[in-house]
């Protein structure tokens, strides 16, 4: 079975028959892995955030679906396959906006309909291997759009993101930190303006640690300071990630984004969104059907162990919002750089 390797950050790893995960709830304090036997096991660390971004949440998920197969291959067939659906189910229910949790279970319960007859330790041993490549593709994916995408970027650019979308958020090299991360490769200079992201931190902890990490200048600013440097002309473009795009190209992200994607067509800035194709739903007409995660309210309250917030108020926690697609400058996939995304537009990324 070929494991994975030639990795910048490996924010998951197949060892001794178990998933290792680099727990991202802990970041940049401390770097450490988690270590998971079970879909349970790996669905907790899904819905804790110890794993997310939507790449990697698919590639956990995959994971997760082998270690059940591989501590129930003792089980006769049958048995295997209804324990078999429950593990599915564990899985699914971990988290709910990102579709690529959805479309990695789809692409394991396809690999076991490959040999419906198979015995279950086989069936095991199919299964690793199907997650084993998921992780590969998703880095050579990541690999293809950064290509793309450094194209759109002119040397010298002030790029600002939004939340992680780097090689923690999938199997390695990121998505729109892989844009960034190919156009400083092909030799272009390119700063980084990271918004911190509450409430999770995901920009001040992971983006920062990442791109410290690269070697590739970063700034931090807190969420509130973007349309003052855009105002000020200290931002030439924004690339992000995203969990889920509609058929018509509305893009869902964290939460934050879409008040960033205002602020840049207000500016004149283009508003690029690295996407890679198994985010994209076209069972879903536009965002308006995107499911959006409520976390819980401990986190806007204040951060770990530390509260801020008057006890007794009411708090809203959506963890991602929807961008309409006419605020979207073009979506960067692996296969083309779809400009001013449409419903025909993204059909015809499908269509050859
Ligand atoms: O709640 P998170 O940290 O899982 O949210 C992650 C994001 O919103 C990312 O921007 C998105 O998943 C793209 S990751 C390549």
């Amino acid at each position: 079975m070929s494991e994975v390797t030639g990795r910048d950050v490996e924010t998951l790893r197949w060892k001794d028959g178990r998933l290792e995960m680099i727990d991202q709830r802990v970041l940049p304090a401390r770097f450490e892995y988690i270590s998971c036997d079970s879909a349970a096991g790996v669905a907790d660390g899904i819905r804790s955030m110890v794993v997310r971004g939507a790449p990697a949440i698919g590639c956990a998920a995959a994971y997760g679906v082998a270690l059940a197969a591989w501590k129930l291959r003792d089980l006769g067939s049958e048995r295997f396959r209804e324990e078999m659906e429950r593990a599915f189910e564990v899985l699914a229910g971990s988290r709910p906006t990102a579709v690529n949790l959805f479309w990695a279970l789809q692409r394991m319960r396809a690999r076991m309909a490959v040999k419906p007859d198979a015995d279950p330790p086989e069936v095991a041993e199919e299964l690793l291997e199907e997650a084993h490549g998921i992780v590969s593709e998703d880095i050579r994916i990541n690999r293809a759009m950064g290509a793309l995408g450094a194209e759109l970027l002119p040397d010298g650019a002030r790029v600002l993101t939004h939340c992680n979308a780097g090689a923690l958020a999938t199997a390695g090299h990121g998505t729109a930190l892989g844009v960034i991360r190919s156009a400083v490769e092909s030799g272009k200079k390119i700063s980084v303006i990271a918004d911190e992201t509450r409430p999770f931190l995901q920009g001040a902890r992971l983006t920062a640690w990442e791109m410290v990490q690269a070697k590739i200048p970063i700034t931090l600013i807190s969420d509130n300071m973007a349309g003052h440097l855009m105002s000020r002309g200290e931002i030439d473009a924004v690339v992000v990630g995203t969990d889920r795009v509609a058929a018509n190209g509305d893009v869902a992200n964290k939460i934050g984004t879409y008040m960033v994607a205002v602020l840049a067509q207000r500016h004149g800035i283009p508003f690029y969104v690295a996407c890679p194709l198994s985010t994209i739903d076209l069972g879903i007409a536009d965002g308006s059907e995107i499911p959006i995660e409520e976390r819980d309210a401990d986190e806007v309250m204040g951060y770990r162990d530390c509260r801020w917030a008057a006890q007794g108020v009411a708090v809203r926690n959506p963890a991602f919002d929807v961008t309409p697609a006419d605020l979207v400058t073009a979506l960067i996939t692996e296969k083309a750089v779809v400009k001013r995304p449409t419903t025909d537009r993204v059909a015809a990324l499908f269509a050859s």
